[in-house]
């Protein structure tokens, strides 16, 4: 697909637009083989290309009225909260944050005002799963729309409009750009909604769209991505049961392990378990700064789904205001080798070796 960087597209004398473009705020040829590729990866039947993954989550918010209930995970990806409460804070939204992974917890939440149930599954950056089939079915009872952030799984793994949700969100610029140097996020969607046609609207109008260069870097992404997605799972799974076999660690969250609270119902709705892990170090915030302190493969740095892996002290990115536990690493895993990556968090856990003398 070529980048068209045009911004206006003319005009037959009949006045007709033949190419089936006008202006590109509206629509670029870039843009919608993009949009294309994406609604076919989700199952969908029409996508939006947007500049990030929270214009795309602005533009559903924007879509709600005054007044609206939202209830979103407890856990929820930090953005959301910080946009619900300082960029729409005037807008009279009320917001439930509840456990995801309790349907009954959802269920009390509801109220009549409810339009919109927000999932996030495997949710950043404590990694736990929500029954998707089960969220749907509690929102359609409810009359509310349901929004999937899977940004974590991609639809090579798990594809949430299967399950019944409404709209799935991902932030493009992790695993479908895939190389860290292109930001972007879709929705996409099977059915015709209120809310979709409010997020196309708000965008097609107040203009949050992506350049043609953006779009082109990411359908570029796109071609490698289930190989990409593949090897990352497989060395995460790896490194989850290295961490979660390590004296110096005290949790690790990763749906793969078997002792995982989600990992059944990961096993069912996904069909891997992503490239995403984060765990939690025996002993304080330093020890855990001290770890990352130490690597040498992989990087200091916040982010996720590139082919470089990256390390990051969740807390520290979140702020005073954050809820993640301050020993808590998350690790997006890339496609270096992993016998490397687990020595290099071998090292970095236990400076100069494990003492071993005991056994000797
Ligand atoms: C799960 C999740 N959703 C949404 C976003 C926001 O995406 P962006 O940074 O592209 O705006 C992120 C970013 O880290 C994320 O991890």
């Amino acid at each position: 697909m070529p980048i068209h960087p045009s911004t206006t597209f003319e005009r037959a004398p009949d006045g007709e637009y033949p190419l089936g473009f006008s202006y590109a705020r509206e629509d670029n040829p870039t843009r919608r083989a993009l949009e294309e590729c994406l609604a076919a990866l989700e199952g969908g039947k029409q996508a939006l290309a947007f500049p990030s993954g929270m214009a795309a989550v602005t533009a559903v918010i924007q879509a709600l009225e005054p007044g609206d209930h939202i209830i979103a995970p407890d856990d929820v990806y930090y953005g959301l909260r910080k946009l619900l409460a300082e960029v729409f804070g005037k807008w009279r939204l009320e917001t439930s944050y509840v456990d995801m992974t309790d349907l009954d917890a959802i269920r009390a939440a509801v109220r009549p005002q409810t339009r919109l149930i927000w999932t996030e599954t495997p949710s950043n950056p404590l990694l736990k799963i929500t029954d998707l089939d089960g969220a749907a079915a509690i929102a359609r009872r409810a009359n509310a729309m349901t929004v999937c952030d899977a940004t974590f799984a991609t639809p090579v793994q798990q594809r949430p409009l299967d399950l019944g949700i409404d709209v799935v969100l991902h932030s493009t610029t992790k695993y479908m750009g895939g190389h860290s140097d292109v930001v972007g996020g879709v929705l996409a969607a099977r059915f015709d909604s209120y809310l979709f046609e409010r997020a196309r609207k708000s965008q097609q109008t107040g203009g949050a769209v992506p350049s043609p260069f953006d779009c082109w870097l990411i359908l570029r992404g796109l071609e490698t991505l289930p190989c990409r997605v593949r090897a990352q799972a497989q060395s995460a799974g790896r490194i989850a049961e290295f961490l979660s076999r390590h004296p110096g660690v005290e949790t690790v969250h990763y749906p793969g392990l078997a002792a995982h609270p989600g990992h059944a119902l990961a096993a069912r709705q996904m069909s891997g378990f992503g490239g995403m892990l984060s765990f939690q170090i025996r002993g304080t915030r330093e020890r855990a700064l001290a770890v990352a302190a130490r690597v040498r493969i992989f990087t200091r740095a916040t982010s996720l789904g590139g082919s470089h892996s990256l390390i990051e002290h969740r807390a520290s990115i979140e702020g005073p205001q954050t809820r993640v536990p301050q020993n808590l690493l998350r690790l997006s895993i890339g496609l270096e080798n992993v016998e490397d990556l687990i020595a290099d968090l071998d090292e970095a856990l236990e400076p100069g070796g494990r003492d071993t003398s005991a056994s000797r």
